[in-house]
């Protein structure tokens, strides 16, 4: 398909040198696909904000090959440590005092002295990563406030043309964006995901709560909505007519074309990986309304549940 590159050696070394000459490409990560850019390169970063059509003032997450590479960039502390020995790489950011020097520009974090730090786990990028001399921003690959992205596809279906190199890694493992940890001060859950506050007070050997707000900490109010198909979506629902689509979860569900099953099985982690999918397909399908089901708000279902709320803010 068009713009859309396998992964092999050929391609991930057009891949760096999109990368090298500040251009921004689509790459698949384990949680969702992101539009990669140089994270010190202002040019990268501003090509970022306008494809996204981003608010300048939301700042971006930068994506590290390991440790090593972040010294430069970020104060680590005896949390961030623990959490990492235990979850990276893997699906958590963290969230850290940006070093003084750091070549980070203020484009990427506006008017925060914090940055977002990540260590994907997934293979494609973990390749790209290490043979770059920078680490890479890598915001979702969607349109402001839209359904993040979690196959090649879904990066075309937001963008078209205007990216020119999307390389594909299949289906995402995890199908949602990354659990956010603050880790400046009391830990706080700003954003939750896979890796729940449960398995993170674990470690940290204290309790996490997860902040209702977080986003009052950058702007207040900015995004409330999110991950939204553009349709209404009306949640904790036990029946739905047939003119608006159905997502439930679990067993005792009929088959029918309204119906949409995100794990027939009840496995919430399989719900997660067919969220976002789902979702998407309801929009193309030209479904003008989406009833959903009580998901169990337990483990990742956490959430499932927050981008739920959202897409229907
Ligand atoms: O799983 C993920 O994290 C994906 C993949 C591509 O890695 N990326 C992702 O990026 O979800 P994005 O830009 O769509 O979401 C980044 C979130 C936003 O909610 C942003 O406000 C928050 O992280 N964030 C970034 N820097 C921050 C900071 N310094 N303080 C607080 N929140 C921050
Ligand atoms: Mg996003």
């Amino acid at each position: 398909m068009k713009n859309i590159y396998k992964n092999s050696p050929k391609n991930l070394i057009l891949a760096r040198n999109y990368l090298n000459n500040n251009n921004v490409i689509g790459v698949p990560t384990e949680t969702v696909y992101g539009l990669a850019g140089n994270a010190y390169s202002n040019v990268a970063i501003k090509k970022i904000y306008k494809l996204k059509k981003r608010p300048k003032k939301n700042p971006l997450i930068i994506h590290y090959y390991d440790l090593k590479a972040l010294q430069n960039d970020a104060y680590i502390n005896d949390k961030f440590t623990k959490l990492y020995k235990r979850f990276s790489p893997g699906p958590l950011t963290y969230i850290l005092v940006k070093k003084k020097n750091s070549k980070i520009p203020s484009l990427v974090n506006p008017n925060l002295k914090t940055i977002a730090v990540r260590f994907p786990k997934n293979k494609i990028i973990r390749k790209l990563l290490k043979d770059i001399k920078f680490p890479l921003a890598i915001p979702s690959a969607n349109i402001s406030s839209r359904i993040s992205p979690v196959s090649s596809g879904d990066v075309l279906d937001e963008f078209g043309t205007k990216i020119k190199f999307i390389l594909n890694g299949g289906f995402t493992k995890i199908g949602l964006e990354s659990t956010v940890i603050n880790l400046c001060g009391k830990p706080k859950l700003l954003r939750p995901g896979a890796i729940s506050n449960k398995e993170i007070s674990k470690v940290l050997k204290t309790k996490v709560s997860i902040v209702a707000k977080p986003m009052k900490l950058v702007s207040p109010g900015l995004l409330k909505r999110h991950y939204s198909p553009g349709i209404p979506i009306k949640l904790n629902k036990k029946k739905s007519d047939n003119k608006a689509a159905f997502i439930v979860f679990g067993k005792k569900y009929k088959k029918g074309s309204n119906i949409f099953n995100l794990s027939k099985s009840g496995d919430m982690k399989e719900a997660a990986r067919n969220l976002y999918k789902t979702l998407r397909k309801i929009k193309n399908l030209g479904f003008k309304k989406i009833n959903v089901v009580k998901i169990p708000n337990n483990k990742i279902g956490i959430a499932i549940n927050d981008r739920l709320r959202k897409a229907a803010y």
